[in-house]
């Protein structure tokens, strides 16, 4: 059975909560058995379709990835990003876009990167009937506007903004947050000021659950490691080697085998 909201809730200050991004069929199936939480996240335009940022990743692109992970999660709560661009406009906006990708893909909630003015947007969704998850600190779909991915709150105002934002996005409804890149001591305080869970990215081992890219975890692609990234495997390097193998009994002669073929 999908693990519900109450129980993600729950487990706030007794025990950590998992999640990781998943945009396929095949990986969510290996992740259901170990996240809480499985995240269509919207990194999925660099990790899938090689895009430079989030910033052009479309609603279609959002369903279609999580179509195909609602497949594969039996017991995982799937939260689905929705892109930039489809619920910035108005609370309407975004109401609309969160009842299409919970229609269509039969999703448990949906995230989106709160700024203040979205407060009013959340509560909204939250009246409606819609799981919302908020995201602050680095907000990736802004990254054009501020320059690149920099850690955020590093002083004293951006740090207050930060925090009073995370509590206005508790008190809107939300059932938990995301704290993308900021300094340890402020999502410690956020993690201990405000009741729903936080998951940290770049963030503070004292959030109440962790979240990172799968490819990152798995290094599948190297090209850039953010500091907050630990490689638990070396998936590129392991793909390589057996592409090799494989070109070498090709080349060979050696593949197909006796036992490949009728
Ligand atoms: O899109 C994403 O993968 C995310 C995580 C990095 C939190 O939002």
């Amino acid at each position: 059975m999908t693990i519900s909201t109450a129980q993600i809730l729950a487990k706030k200050n007794k025990e950590k909560i998992l999640c990781l991004t998943a945009y396929t069929y095949p990986m969510a199936k290996i992740l259901d058995e170990f996240c809480d939480i499985i995240l269509v996240g919207d990194s999925l335009g660099m990790t899938i379709y090689g895009m430079s940022d989030t910033v052009d990743v479309t609603l279609d692109m959002m369903i279609n990835h999580g179509k195909a992970v609602m497949k594969a999660a039996k017991k995982s709560f799937v939260v689905i990003d929705m892109p930039c661009g489809t619920y910035e406009k108005s609370k309407e906006q975004a109401l609309e876009t969160a009842q299409k990708i919970m229609r269509q893909t039969n999703c448990h909630a949906v995230k989106f990167e709160v700024t203040p003015q979205l407060i009013e947007t959340i509560k909204f969704l939250t009246a409606h009937k819609i799981n919302v998850m908020g995201h602050v600190g680095l907000l990736p779909q802004h990254v054009r506007e501020i320059g690149g991915y920099r850690y955020q709150g590093k002083d004293e105002n951006s740090a207050n903004e930060i925090l009073e934002t995370s509590k206005a996005i508790e008190k809107a409804g939300a059932f938990a947050l995301v704290i993308e890149a900021v300094p340890a001591s402020l999502a410690t305080k956020i993690s201990s000021e405000i009741k729903i869970p936080t998951i940290g990215i770049g963030a503070s081992a004292e959030c109440d659950g962790q979240v990172l890219v799968i490819d990152d975890l798995l290094g599948l692609n190297q090209d850039f490691k953010p500091k907050f990234v630990t490689y638990y495997e070396d998936l590129a390097g392991k793909i390589s080697a057996a592409v090799k193998n494989f070109r070498d009994d090709v080349k060979s002669k050696k593949f197909p085998t006796k036992d490949n073929l009728r």
